[in-house]
């Protein structure tokens, strides 16, 4: 997908993927993470989900990574959070301002292209929760963004991940159609792949599987 795909989305305001809620799977399988408090959690192409906050709320250290500068507006401004902005590498960071005595800023989103995110800064991540990233991208973007997350993060991260699965002649995507197989093959070189759930849902009136994995790397 072209980065002007995503800008145009933003500001047509085409953002259907966007929940008011929080991702009933990350409630349910949150503890399949095995995180404790102030361990650090990426969020890839976050948008402007609510997740994170909720994230945040359980006492973690949440990075978000957002093309749109425009989604990291929005979230700043329905979330009500002083967000303050400073260069990081390729990127905006725009993050809560850290107190005093704290180590860690708890909460930000990192505006740029997550391709250009590199290993310094994921050295302390611990956990990745992936809703509607690798799914929002076509298949070649899926292989990089995989290579991409398996070069960068640490050895012994894991992943909660969220797919579907539908018949891809069917409808158009994004969301793309995932199969089980597909995240098999994607992750070959982990550690351990898990399915935690298998969900029969709807989408335009067309049948779809919702999946949980979680994923633990190399
Ligand atoms: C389908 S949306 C999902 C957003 C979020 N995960 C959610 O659950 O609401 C995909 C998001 O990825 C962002 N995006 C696309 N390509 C990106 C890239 N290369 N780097 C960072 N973000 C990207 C888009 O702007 C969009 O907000």
């Amino acid at each position: 997908m072209e980065f002007e795909f995503w800008h145009q989305r933003w500001e047509a305001g085409q953002i259907g993927f966007h929940m008011e809620e929080v991702n009933p799977f990350l409630k349910r399988y949150f503890a399949e993470l095995k995180l404790s408090k102030g361990d650090k959690v990426l969020v890839p192409l976050c948008g402007k989900s609510v997740d994170l906050v909720w994230l945040w709320q359980q006492g973690l250290e949440v990075c978000g990574v957002e093309l749109s500068p425009l989604a990291v507006r929005q979230f700043q401004q329905e979330q009500d959070l002083p967000l303050v902005a400073q260069p990081q590498g390729a990127f905006e960071f725009w993050h809560l301002p850290q107190e005093s005595g704290q180590e860690t800023v708890g909460l930000g989103i990192l505006c740029g292209d997550f391709f250009q995110l590199t290993a310094e800064q994921c050295r302390e991540v611990k956990a990745v929760y992936d809703r509607a990233a690798l799914v929002a991208l076509p298949l070649e973007m899926r292989v990089q963004y995989v290579a991409h997350l398996q070069q960068i993060l640490p050895a012994g991260t894991k992943i909660l991940l969220v797919t579907m699965d539908y018949d891809q002649s069917l409808m158009q995507g994004p969301p793309f159609a995932v199969s089980k197989a597909e995240v098999h093959h994607l992750f070959s070189q982990a550690y351990r792949i898990e399915q935690l759930a298998e969900v029969n849902s709807q989408r335009k009136g067309h049948p779809i599987k919702e999946e949980v994995f979680v994923i633990e790397l190399a």
